[in-house]
């Protein structure tokens, strides 16, 4: 299988993969051939990018990093949990710390824990996808850095609701498509206060995860907010989760921009170390997710074009490639595979638009 952009999605592929609401309802069963019809029912949904089956790809298998059926069931709790009626005054601990500990027992099962987690989901389903990876990511790095047990379970926590202030922000200023005004964007920036808030009145929530909630859009040069903290003063389970919170916002879609690739996140982060982020902490992360997925088409600098086929433990920067066409475009007859580990010529060069 391989993995599209939905723009590029033509009628008579056939999809690879089920795709759910967060209802968990299914949207498309894996082996659909694709219509007008049914690639204009995707837009709608605001699908951004499917699964794909086709000869270029076929045997190609992606490695989930939490099976989607536990994801989908964990994301529709969340949007629960985000939405019911007294969500303004407090959330329920223990629900939480029931999601964050089926996350955790997910990622430790997954034994080299590197992430595939460049998930299928609709730009509606942002917050409740976001607060949920943000966690995942969070959790991953906190665990590479030593964090174990409870300590571990209160970044998870602390990582699940760090952005439930916004719950207070009006949904207009939220969602406005445009430039904030300043009013706007001070009022949106409130939502690390009014989230502190919540979770302090909120019986079971550790401290740790209520300064998360306030903390986490500080940066370590002292540029972030609310208080322009620098370095260590920060807590560091929100310096883990600014790391993890940026990340799978660039990596998304949403109303006000196109998504970033992972890579290309992952250069930017890199950019910003020593400023914005944690170095040490930086390191953890990038060196446990991947920067191109299982089932991503890509350009080598040899010239050569193909689709990420499979990991080597340990080094998921450096995957195996099917080879698709050659330096001068021609299509390889013969399937042709290029492990990256075994040709350190070889490397990743940039996506390929097929
Ligand atoms: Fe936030």
């Amino acid at each position: 299988m391989r993995r599209i952009d939905l723009c590029r999605a033509k009628p008579g592929y056939c999809t690879a993969c089920d795709i759910h609401t967060l209802d968990g309802k299914l949207l498309l069963a894996a082996g659909t051939r694709l219509t007008d019809e049914i690639i204009k029912q995707l837009r709608n949904y605001r699908i951004t990018d499917i699964y794909i089956e086709d000869d270029l790809s076929r045997g190609i298998t992606v490695v989930e990093a939490i099976k989607e059926e536990i994801l989908v069931d964990i994301k529709s709790k969340v949007k629960d949990i985000m939405t019911s009626p007294t969500i303004k005054i407090s959330v329920n601990a223990q629900k939480i710390l029931n999601i964050v500990e089926t996350l955790l027992n997910e990622i430790l099962k997954n034994d080299f824990i590197t992430m595939n987690l460049y998930d299928v989901r609709s730009v509606d389903d942002y917050t409740y996808s976001h607060s949920v990876n943000v966690a995942i990511f969070s959790l991953i790095t906190g665990y590479a850095v030593g964090l174990r047990g409870n300590h571990l379970k209160e970044l998870g926590i602390g990582a699940l609701l760090h952005d439930i202030g916004k719950v207070m922000v009006d949904e207009n200023i939220l969602q406005k498509p445009t430039n904030l005004s300043i009013n706007e964007y001070n009022e949106v920036k409130r939502h690390t206060f009014y989230g502190y808030e919540i979770l302090k009145k909120s019986e079971g929530i550790p401290p740790i995860a209520c300064d998360i909630a306030l903390y986490h859009h500080e940066r370590t040069d002292g540029s972030g907010y609310p208080y322009n903290l620098k370095n260590s003063v920060i807590p560091l389970q929100a310096r883990i989760v600014a790391i993890a919170d940026v990340y799978d916002a660039l990596t998304t879609d949403r109303i006000y921009r196109k998504k970033m690739y992972p890579h290309e996140v992952v250069d930017y982060l890199c950019s910003l170390s020593q400023k914005h982020f944690d170095k040490a902490l930086l390191d953890a992360f990038t060196s446990h997710i991947t920067n191109y997925p299982i089932g991503m088409a890509v350009k080598l600098n040899s010239g050569e074009k193909g689709i990420v086929a499979k990991y080597n433990r340990g080094f998921h920067n450096k995957p195996v490639i099917r080879l698709v066409v050659d330096k001068n475009g021609e299509k390889y007859e013969a399937q042709k595979e290029a492990n990256l580990l075994l040709s350190p010529e070889l490397r990743i060069v940039g996506v390929w638009d097929i």
